[in-house]
């Protein structure tokens, strides 16, 4: 029996600790991977400081990362040891990936192409690039990659010059949604950002840029749209206040809007979540007749047979491949022991970083 190094959380609120635990041996369908970079995100901080979901402590943080294939389980022989992997994997705590290896799923691990690097960039890609599919497919909007999602569904777009709002678009899944509708061919799409973020979403495709949170935003967004009400809304915010409120008053009768839950009330979703303030539905805010409204919730998207074995395994590493859609802009944490990178990183994360993600090199 062989065990390796995990970075655990003991208990709500603890510093990160070293243990050991057992390494195990992949499953059927299972590839064991030596983790390298891991891409926190604000799940990992509501996980650790608030208990979101009611862990089983000591706890694992980290769902997105990229390494190296260790051991390949039956089944799963498209990958070989020694193959280049990102993935995103939300599973019970052990298949968390800050630590030195962790059995995947073959439906949550993509081969990194040769365009680009195991590295600290890479590991910015595969949660919020799922949820940006996600978000686009349940949200309605016609993306050309349906084609290999739904191969008996060619691309029929929506009007392609039809306005898209993106509220928040330099979380990261607004600039993968940014991209990925660039890509598609729209021709008005919308994004609400910090004017610092204004030149990274027109460079990854937003065609307008607007300061949310101003006396004139929606009055920007009406303009932007062409003097009228936008029908396709994608809120990657995800607050009552803050967000849905502003989506309300540009969304006409009958448009859509895809919104991240949770939602929340407070403005700071950490304190939300602590209260446990949080909601499932976007009714507390008034909508005009005919909104459809689509919560997105990204682990959920292998319900779909077809999504689960096309799109980690092969569609992103597509996209990545042609250039479709490219990394992140990152902040590397600090620290000589994975440990200690892990505390600087969950200390930024609180803090707060913007168009950015927080890394983790994996000793
Ligand atoms: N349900 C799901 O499936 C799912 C999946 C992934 C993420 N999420 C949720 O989606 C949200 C975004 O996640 P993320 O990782 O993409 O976030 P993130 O990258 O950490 O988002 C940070 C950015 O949010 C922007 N922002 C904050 N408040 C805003 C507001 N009121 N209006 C517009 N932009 C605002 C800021 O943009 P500026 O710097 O430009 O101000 C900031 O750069 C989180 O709440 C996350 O929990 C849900």
């Amino acid at each position: 029996m062989t065990n390796h190094i995990a970075i655990t959380i003991p208990f709500q609120g603890g510093k990160p600790i070293t243990a050991e635990v057992h390494t195990p041996t992949p499953k059927p369908n299972e590839i064991l991977v030596r983790v390298l970079w891991v891409a926190l995100s604000p799940v990992d901080i509501w996980i650790s400081d608030y208990g979101a979901g009611d862990p089983k402590w000591p706890v694992v943080l980290g769902e997105n990362f990229v390494g190296i294939v260790e051991e390949v389980g039956e089944g799963a022989e498209e990958f070989a040891k020694g193959d280049k992997v990102l993935g995103f994997q939300r599973g019970e705590n052990k298949l968390n990936a800050l630590q030195q290896y962790i059995p995947v799923s073959k439906y949550n691990l993509g081969k990194v192409p040769p365009n680009l690097q195991v590295d600290a960039a890479t590991s910015t890609i595969p949660d919020n690039l799922v949820t940006a599919v996600n978000q686009l497919t349940t949200g309605g909007v016609k993306i050309p990659i349906h084609a290999s999602i739904h191969p008996s569904t060619s691309f029929s777009p929506i009007d392609l010059s039809t306005p898209i709002l993106i509220w928040g678009g330099a979380t990261s899944v607004g600039q993968f949604t940014i991209q990925i509708l660039h890509y598609s061919g729209y021709k008005n799409i919308i994004a609400t950002a910090s004017p610092s973020n204004h030149p990274l979403l027109q460079s990854l495709g937003a065609t307008h840029t607007i300061a949310y949170g101003s006396p004139t935003t929606t009055q920007e967004i009406l303009a932007a749209a062409g003097g009228k009400d936008v029908k396709f809304a994608l809120d990657c915010v995800g607050d009552e206040d803050k967000s849905l409120k502003g989506v309300a008053e540009v969304l006409g009768e009958g448009g859509r809007v895809a919104f991240m839950l949770p939602v929340v009330r407070k403005s700071d979703k950490a304190e939300a979540i602590a209260g446990k303030e949080l909601l499932w539905t976007a009714d507390g805010v008034k909508w005009k007749d005919g909104v459809k409204k689509i919560g997105v919730r990204t682990f959920l998207y292998q319900q779909d047979t077809h999504l689960r074995e096309t799109l980690q395994p092969s569609t992103i590493p597509r996209l990545l491949a042609d250039g479709i859609v490219v990394p992140q802009k990152y902040w590397e944490a600090p620290g000589t022991t994975t440990r200690d990178r892990l505390e600087a990183g969950l200390d930024m994360l609180r803090k707060g970083l913007s168009g950015q993600r927080v890394v983790i090199k994996v000793d």
